[in-house]
């Protein structure tokens, strides 16, 4: 698949069946990850892998949504404040760009491989980290959840204009 027909190809699904994601497709989605660029190479990122009825039932507790519940797998894309590099001139902490480009990768390899996945930031963080013990530097970026997709959009979500996006000087 060209690179541009993959990532019209992706959209965040909400509607999974139950089947199981195989080793091989999660290794190929951390593989992705791993390929993804960071600021001076420091990789701060970690990924935690959810997959037991135990630990999704936690998980859910922190994103309460019907369609949430439905995946059989959750990559959560945790950033290390500790490792990530920050810029000298204003202090900027680039851990969270990081983090996003990995989860990116993740999202656009599972649409390789005709899973769905979807970004949830919209999680309780506070809850997350009573549930999910992390290192005091560490902490949740996103939450995706993959799984094969039950339902495609009949209508995918529209993009604003190039010529409102775009300025050539
Ligand atoms: C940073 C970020 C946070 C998001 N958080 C959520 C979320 O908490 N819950 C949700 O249902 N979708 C979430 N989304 C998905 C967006 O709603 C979705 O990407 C957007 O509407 C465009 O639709 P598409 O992904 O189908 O192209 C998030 C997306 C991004 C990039």
């Amino acid at each position: 698949m060209k690179f541009l027909e993959l990532a019209q190809q992706r959209f965040s699904a909400r509607s999974y069946t139950a089947e199981p994601i195989s080793d091989q497709d999660l290794h190929y989605l951390i593989e992705a990850a791993r390929t993804a660029p960071s600021a001076v190479n420091f990789q701060p990122w970690r990924f935690l892998i959810i997959r037991s009825a135990e630990q999704r039932e936690k998980l859910h507790a922190c994103y309460s949504r019907e369609w949430f519940k439905q995946a059989p797998l959750y990559i959560v894309v945790c950033a290390d404040k500790a490792t990530a590099w920050v810029r000298k001139s204003d202090c900027k902490s680039h851990a969270d760009i990081d983090a996003a480009i990995a989860a990116e990768h993740i999202c656009l390899a599972a649409t390789d491989l005709g899973l769905g996945s979807c970004w949830v930031c919209n999680f309780d963080p506070d809850l997350f980290r009573q549930h999910f013990p992390l290192a005091s530097d560490t902490y949740p970026v996103v939450i995706l959840p993959i799984g094969h997709i039950n339902e495609s959009p009949t209508q995918r979500t529209s993009r604003k204009p190039t010529d409102e996006i775009v300025t050539v000087l």
